[in-house]
């Protein structure tokens, strides 16, 4: 994580509080199996449809692919779906340059009503597409005129579909510059099916990222990388349109995904050396980007939380040598799904 580590350096954090209950850590995602992509690489979202099959995830050629058991009873990563239709020069498993032409799928969520999966592509847009794949449907690409410049996230309530644009300055690979520059031009947004209005429901976000629905809809989090924390935005009740910080973090959250009881995983690159951060307590410290050595790697973590925002679970590889990088956590039939949006391979923890 050098690139993280460089990024880290050069961001300037005040004061942030730390939250994290550390008697609950478990030193255990280095435990994790393996699956290889075979030459791809990035899975940085992981879903699965809506009979259970999958996982499907998008890689950084721009290809959404589906795992799937073949007639010799292996497993493959069989292409399920593209959201660009200009993919003669996409061969590259990884060409950043090229990312703007080929797609770069990031958020996936299936409405599980429809078997749509919806793709949040950081450069062509909010698209769908239908359950056999294929060729995905851009919905939103602009707002007010403007081209979205980093789609991010996706979930789903029904007819609304709420997203993010990590930035309005930046495209994703330029992500370094945002984080350096304390862009904070990043939104939440939604998309409403019937009457295909878009709507801004937060903006002056720093680096907007990933989007969940609480288990009744009645909130939405967003989680905002560069100022270490997460805010929820009311959608029912009597806080309706209002928002508050529901937790901040020793790190920085990537996507967040629901489980079957309700509670988020939160995908976060903490931060090792911060003084304080073995503190239990839930002190303050600022962050001196001085004093950190070499402990001062950013680690991935999985964190589960709460509904209201208490954190119930620490799963971390601190050394970060296997895992090294975090993006997505997908709980299915008691096992994590961990995605990450620069490593080759997917990894799977079992609880
Ligand atoms: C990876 O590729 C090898 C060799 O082509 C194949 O046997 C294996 O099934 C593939 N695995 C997956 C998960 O695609
Ligand atoms: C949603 O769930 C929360 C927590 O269980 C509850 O407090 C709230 O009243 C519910 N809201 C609605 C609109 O059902």
């Amino acid at each position: 994580m050098n690139a993280s580590n460089i990024l880290l350096l050069i961001i300037v954090v005040q004061l942030v509080s730390v939250n994290l209950a550390f008697e609950k850590t478990q030193n255990v995602l280095s435990k994790s199996k393996i699956i290889h992509l075979n030459g791809s690489i990035g899975p940085e979202s992981v879903a699965f449809d809506p009979n259970g099959e999958g996982p499907y995830i998008g890689v950084a050629d721009g290809r959404i692919l589906k795992l799937q058991l073949g007639s010799n009873n292996r497993l493959f990563w069989a292409e399920f779906a593209v959201t660009s239709s200009h993919r003669r020069d996409c061969t590259s498993p990884f060409a950043p340059k090229m990312e703007h032409i080929c797609g770069r799928p990031l958020g996936l969520r299936f409405d599980t009503k429809t078997g749509e999966l919806y793709i949040a592509d950081a450069y062509l847009g909010l698209q769908v597409v239908g359950p056999k794949g294929g060729l995905a449907t851009p919905l939103v690409q602009k707002f007010e005129g403007k081209p979205l410049v980093f789609t991010n996230d996706v979930d789903i309530d029904d007819d609304v579909i709420y997203f993010t644009d990590t930035s309005t300055k930046y495209q994703r690979w330029q992500f370094l510059t945002s984080f350096s520059s304390g862009d904070t031009t990043g939104r939440l947004m939604k998309y409403d099916k019937s009457t295909k209005k878009v709507t801004v429901l937060l903006g002056d976000l720093a680096f907007a990222n990933g989007v969940a629905l609480s288990k009744n809809k009645s909130f939405v989090l967003v989680t905002e990388t560069t100022n270490f924390r997460i805010l929820r935005y009311w959608l029912k009740g009597p806080l309706v349109g209002t928002h508050d910080v529901f937790v901040e973090l020793p790190g920085f959250p990537d996507n967040i995904r629901i489980n079957p009881k309700g509670d988020f995983w939160v995908a976060l690159q903490a931060i090792r050396s911060v003084p304080s951060v073995s503190d239990s307590k839930f002190g303050m410290f600022s962050f001196n980007p001085q004093q950190m050595g070499d402990d001062g790697e950013l680690h991935p973590t999985a964190l589960k939380l709460s509904e209201d925002g208490q954190v119930l679970e620490v799963l971390e590889d601190v050394e970060g040598k296997t895992l090294r990088s975090i993006s997505e956590i997908e709980e299915k039939d008691g096992k994590l799904w961990i995605g990450s949006v620069v490593m080759p391979f997917l990894r799977v923890y079992e609880m």
